[in-house]
């Protein structure tokens, strides 16, 4: 029999596969939400049984706003994960977040519009108002900060996620007015997920890569999407390690 599957990851722009993922068995999931961005890799990674989805879809086929985001969390639900680890590649604001930063940001603000934001939408369906005061499961994401450290992996400790509606990159005003506000990072995947995912029921933290400063930050220039990749690939080294201890404790 196999064992239950103790962690799945949700990979972000740059990261399509799990390093290090052996024996890997794919299982489309269709879900009452509709399909997932794309197949779950199962596998095993340094002895532990873990599943992989590319939230993009592994061609990166979806931008931020088209991804089905409640149909991800839940297919990974449904193949028996009840900890998801997502990986968000994001642009930096502040000084301690530049380029090839890992960062496990512990708030978050939403900027996103005209995304489905619950799993309450469709008529019938009851209606929840979930606490989401600590936006990340504190304690799934103490164990993240953990796994950093035994792995040796650095991972700033915290941080404010600023989610954006995208696909564009954002103007430097609206970078301004977002530091103004207390964010530290910008992505445009952290929300809906993480609201979806507490609804769901599930153990939900983020591991934010930082691929590029983001407009007006740092010695920021033209972000180009080959900057991005470099530096999500320069900062997923240890990821396998770090994905490894996380699953085992
Ligand atoms: N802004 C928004 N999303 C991002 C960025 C950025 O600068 N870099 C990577 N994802």
């Amino acid at each position: 029999m196999n064992h239950p599957i103790s962690l799945a990851v949700i990979g972000g722009t740059g990261v399509y596969k799990l390093a290090q993922l052996d024996d890997v068995q794919t299982h489309e999931v269709p879900t009452r939400f509709g399909s997932p961005s794309g197949p779950v890799r199962v596998g095993t990674l340094l002895g532990q049984r873990v599943a992989f989805l590319a939230r993009h879809g592994e061609g990166h086929s979806l931008p931020p706003h088209k991804v089905n985001y409640r149909a991800n969390l839940a297919a990974l639900q449904q193949i028996g994960a009840q900890r998801v680890l997502a990986l968000n590649t994001v642009g930096g604001i502040t000084d301690a977040y530049g380029p090839r930063v890992l960062a496990c940001p512990d708030q978050l603000i939403d900027y996103t519009w005209g995304r489905i934001s619950t799993i309450c939408e469709e008529e019938g369906s009851e209606v929840v108002h979930v606490d989401f005061g600590h936006p990340y499961s504190p304690l799934f994401r103490s164990k993240v900060l953990a796994a950093a450290r035994v792995t040796g992996v650095k991972l700033v400790d915290g941080g404010c996620y600023g989610a954006t509606q995208g696909p564009r990159l954002e103007t430097i005003a609206e970078i301004a007015r977002m530091r103004r506000d207390g964010c530290d990072l910008v992505g445009m995947t952290g929300m809906p997920e993480a609201g979806l995912a507490r609804e769901l029921g599930l153990d939900y933290a983020c591991l934010a890569i930082v691929a590029n400063w983001a407009a007006g930050c740092g010695d920021a220039g033209e972000i180009t999407l080959a900057e991005v990749l470099a530096n999500v690939e320069a900062a997923s080294t240890g990821l396998p390690e770090l994905v490894g201890e996380l699953a085992r404790g």
